[in-house]
């Protein structure tokens, strides 16, 4: 007999068929009732035991976390909370479980906790739902560019270039760290490592992308990035995924139609396609809030906030207005702010993007023409000389989920932006090469993975959303 996932089982109206299921054990009531789950779905399977037809011994190894295989009947259930169940014709123990050293108790265990055991958390419905959400978000993600013309390209994991210019990069090498050899300038001499250069962990995947968006007009990567900010916080990790589609004679306005637009889709996707898990972490949220003090509750439970973005434009809005709006604001005034806006060309905190969407527009946000000095060299210069066409995404919860810009396409203006910036054109003259044959306007943006799986699954620390985080000080698993 084939064996049945949980998920098909519980959607199945056909009685007194024979069934063999195998799975996971969250409990056993009254020597009767086995809750079994295999992961497919966030419901368990109630499995009724006769357990005067049972060795007594091999019933007490039915505990928690213990993997079995079950062979019975589907029969309607009597009892309430379950449709359907399975009458036990045969059951075989495939791996026990020592409830004594076993971490994971069907009880709540704080979220801390989980992390230490991050090998151990997705076996709690809390993270089966998220790590469900994630893969369904990540195979939407992939569907949306297939079926709108993009091609998905690889790009480089090791790279010898820093995309963004922000010196956040983790060093390849397979140099002897004890002995590292040195050129006559006291540096050391990376000609002698693996690949004859100094090389790192790719920070982003958009410089390449664009090579293939001036041949393929509309591609996207989605890919592993490293960044060694010393971030310790609830949105930042070292290691994340980033969605980056490029897109050749898109320019700014383009840009941030396809981000909504995507954005939008794929949100919409998820909820039509994990109903449960979603509906779940919504009473999730709502038993969490009620252990929180009045003003730090959310406004909205889980699923009117996302359907609030479907129905909702994002508000456009340029940064010399936000700045405007900042300054003004009684935050700004009454010095609530950690960092008092002044003046026109401050870089954003979170606490302003927050403040801007959260209780200002009260909606998502996209930022737009920031100043030049604050952003990559490879955004397009705007006229005025001062401000780049870059383009931010601001979520309520979440800050900033993508960072966008049209690309400066001109060969000289980017020749000089690079020099500005320190960047060494015999590094990136592959970069100036496409603006040297057939260049376009084009333009793209980066989506935060985790960002959009904290978001949709409305988990508050992005630690929870990916399966082995890696911060500061952090890399088990
Ligand atoms: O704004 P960023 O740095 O943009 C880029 O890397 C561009 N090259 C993207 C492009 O235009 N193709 O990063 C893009 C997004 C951010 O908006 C944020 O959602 C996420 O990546 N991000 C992080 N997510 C988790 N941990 C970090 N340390 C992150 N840094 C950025």
């Amino acid at each position: 007999m084939k064996r049945s996932s949980v998920a098909k089982l519980l959607k199945s109206d056909t009685f007194q068929q024979d069934v063999k299921i195998k799975g996971w054990v969250r409990t056993f009531r009254s020597n009767r009732f086995i809750a079994l789950n295999d992961g497919s779905t966030i419901n368990n399977i109630q499995c009724v035991v006769d357990f005067e037809n049972f060795d007594e011994t091999l019933l007490k190894r039915v505990t928690t976390g213990a993997a079995i295989q079950i062979k019975g009947t589907l029969v309607e259930s009597q009892g309430k909370g379950q449709n359907i169940e399975i009458q036990v014709t045969d059951l075989k123990i495939l791996g026990d479980s020592d409830p004594e050293i076993y971490p994971i108790q069907p009880k709540q265990h704080s979220l801390e906790f989980l992390r230490e055991n991050a090998h151990l958390r997705v076996r709690t419905n809390t993270f089966a739902a998220v790590m469900r959400v994630r893969s369904t978000l990540s195979y939407a993600i992939h569907k949306y560019f297939t079926d709108n013309g993009f091609y998905n390209v690889h790009t480089p994991i090791i790279t010898g270039s820093d995309a963004e210019g922000a010196g956040e990069m983790f060093t390849v090498t397979t140099l002897d760290l004890n002995k590292l050899p040195k050129g006559e300038d006291g540096k050391i001499n990376f000609k002698e490592d693996f690949f004859g250069k100094n090389t790192n962990l790719t920070v982003s995947g958009q410089l390449e992308a664009e090579t293939f968006a001036m041949a393929l007009s509309k591609v996207y990567t989605f890919g592993p990035t490293f960044r060694a900010e010393n971030s310790n916080t609830s949105r930042h990790l070292a290691e994340f995924w980033m969605i980056e589609p490029e897109v050749a004679f898109n320019d700014l306005m383009d840009n941030m139609d396809l981000a909504e637009d995507f954005i939008k889709y794929v949100i919409k996707y998820a909820m039509e396609n994990c109903v449960d898990d979603l509906a779940f972490l919504e009473q999730r949220l709502i038993q969490e809030d009620k252990s929180k003090p009045q003003q730090q509750r959310s406004e909205m439970n889980l699923l009117d906030k996302l359907n609030f973005v479907l129905e909702n434009n994002f508000k456009r809005v340029s940064y010399t207005e936000a700045i405007d709006i900042l300054k003004n604001s009684t935050p700004n005034k009454k010095k609530k702010f950690q960092y008092i806006i002044n003046e026109w060309g401050a870089d954003l905190q979170s606490e302003h993007e927050r403040f801007l969407v959260e209780q200002h527009f009260k909606c998502p946000v996209i930022l737009f023409d920031y100043p030049a000095k604050i952003k990559a060299f490879y955004m397009r210069l705007n006229d005025d000389g001062k401000t780049v066409r870059a383009m931010d995404v601001l979520f309520p919860g979440i800050g900033e989920i993508v960072g966008g810009s049209q690309r400066e396409e001109r060969y000289d203006i980017l020749k000089a932006k690079m020099e500005a910036n320190h960047i060494d054109e015999n590094e990136l003259w592959w970069y100036l090469d496409t603006r040297k044959f057939g260049t376009a306007v084009h333009s793209g943006f980066g989506l935060g993975f985790e960002r959009l799986v904290q978001f949709v699954t409305g988990m508050g620390n992005i630690r929870d959303v990916i399966p082995f985080p890696r911060t500061p000080q952090n890399a088990e698993f």
